[in-house]
């Protein structure tokens, strides 16, 4: 049971953070190259051209990173492992130099008493794979199976939480359909399902490997894009046009909740996407999907904004128009305060799997003040609005399980270079001086409190000295 006033106590909060975005040391002791190391070095690829080659320097300050998640109180941390890290070539040849920074780090996490939740693939795709065909090549599922044995072998006597693939929706659609991310290209819609299927195979034997070859009982999920609507109004109209819009497939892009996620769970791709996709449609067998399809233990999703939608007069999909001046973030993604709740909600209705929220947050431009502080007032406005939504969930029955802010620090935002500010921990990238964000200090209070200060009227401050009528309506005040 969810309780009126806090998040159960079991309830995972943690933050999140990926290879290539924070770690650095792209080249640095036996590493391969991946495709984002290759696009990071092309011309015009990534605003100023900034690159992941230092990024965070996480690689050799991880002691330090850990140390300030221990002050926040993280209770899980989600990293992700850099397949060309451990290895150079994508099968092969293990870099043993590679595969024990992840070992220590996991050390250093567990003495910290924080649970690492391994992601496998956070988009940096080995580049010599990519030389071979990358993701069109059928063999990628058993390259991505060969690696996830490695690490598997190496850490699972120590971590038990996997997630296999990141937003399939973005290293395949950003990666290859519209090019504005790793590899960077733009190929037919046809092939780029092609891939996708592949993607898809190669989550279904990753997670076989996992538990065939986990020597703790292991926990696994995935990590895809919850693309979600919200209804603009909740008329009942409005409600089932944002339904309809969380159910469909849309043609002629990657960007749905369905095509990616049926196929994993229910075992099949949906109708409506086939009709959508028509001919783009990628090549399968009907036994692909017994491969496709494993039991997973929970249902993970990043959720950031949510589309305003409302019923046309058919009771079609529209989105609805919203006023000037409307919220936005840095990145000009709308904050809409209800995304949690529809995305968790729609995702567990359709799946019937636990929900993790394995990244939520937003960029903003922070900087440290004249005072030594980062002050980030809307961000913690931004998340209290959010995780109410997602307690809302919670308390309509909604399985939630967990959730990881993105990001535990500033970091590399892909085609957008340092632009964007998501951590909980700013970074200087000159100095690599890190300071804690007010953010981070009220997070750090949200986990000690299991989310009860999320929630100040249910907060008895003084109910003794406070006039009897200004309690009224307050039921933990009644309660006292
Ligand atoms: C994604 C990735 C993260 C991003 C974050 C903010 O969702 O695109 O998982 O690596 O940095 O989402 O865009």
């Amino acid at each position: 049971m969810t309780p009126p006033d806090s998040f159960p106590p079991g309830f995972v909060w943690g933050a999140a953070a990926a290879s290539y975005q924070i770690e650095g040391a792209w080249d640095a002791d036996g590493k391969g190259a991946s495709v984002w190391d290759m696009l990071a070095h092309q011309k015009g690829r990534v605003w100023e051209g900034h690159t992941g080659d230092v990024a965070c320097d996480h690689y050799r300050r991880h002691r330090e990173d850990v140390g300030l998640m221990s002050k926040i109180g993280l209770q899980a941390y989600r990293l992700s492992v850099s397949w060309p890290r451990v290895l150079p070539e994508g099968v092969g040849a293990v870099n043993e130099a590679g595969l024990g920074f992840y070992d220590r780090l996991v050390d250093e996490l567990l003495a910290a008493k924080i649970t690492p939740w391994v992601t496998l693939f956070h988009w940096d795709f080995p580049y010599e794979l990519f030389l071979r065909g990358g993701w069109l090549n059928p063999d990628s599922a058993k390259w991505f199976s060969e690696y996830t044995a490695v690490v598997v072998d190496r850490l699972s006597d120590r971590v038990s939480h996997w997630i296999t693939l990141n937003e399939p929706q973005c290293f395949i659609g950003l990666g290859h359909l519209t090019g504005e991310h790793a590899p960077g290209l733009k190929l037919g819609l046809r092939e780029v399902l092609q891939a996708g299927h592949h993607a898809l195979l190669a989550h279904g034997l990753s997670v076989q490997t996992i538990r065939a070859r986990a020597k703790t009982s292991p926990i696994i999920g995935w990590a895809p894009v919850g693309s979600v609507h919200y209804p603009i109004t909740p008329t009942p109209e409005n409600i089932a046009a944002a339904y309809s819009g969380m159910d469909s497939v849309w043609p002629e892009n990657c960007w749905n909740n369905r095509w990616w996620g049926d196929a994993p769970v229910l075992g099949s791709y949906p109708e409506q996407g086939l009709r959508a996709y028509g001919a783009d449609a990628p090549r399968f067998r009907d036994s692909d999907f017994d491969i496709i399809k494993q039991p997973l233990d929970f249902y993970g999703c990043n959720i950031y904004s949510a589309t305003p939608t409302q019923a046309g007069p058919n009771g079609e999909v529209r989105v609805a128009p919203l006023p000037a001046g409307f919220p936005h973030t840095h990145f000009l993604w709308k904050r809409t305060d209800d995304a949690l709740y529809w995305g968790a909600k729609f995702l567990h209705e359709r799946y019937k799997l636990p929900i993790v929220v394995t990244e939520n947050g937003l960029s903003l431009n922070d900087w440290v003040c004249r005072d030594g502080a980062v002050h980030d007032p809307q961000r913690i406005d931004f998340l209290h609005r959010y995780l109410l939504g997602l307690h809302r969930a919670m308390r309509d029955g909604v399985d939630v399980r967990g959730y990881f802010h993105w990001s535990i620090m500033d970091n590399f935002e892909w085609a957008e270079g340092y632009k964007h500010r998501f951590g909980l921990i700013h970074v200087d990238y000159e100095t690599q001086a890190r300071t804690l964000k007010d953010s981070a200090l009220w997070y750090r209070d949200v986990i000690r409190s299991h989310g009860a200060n999320l929630f100040p009227s249910a907060t008895p401050s003084s109910p003794t000295s406070a006039p009897a009528s200004r309690n009224a309506g307050s039921p933990a005040l009644a309660a006292t």
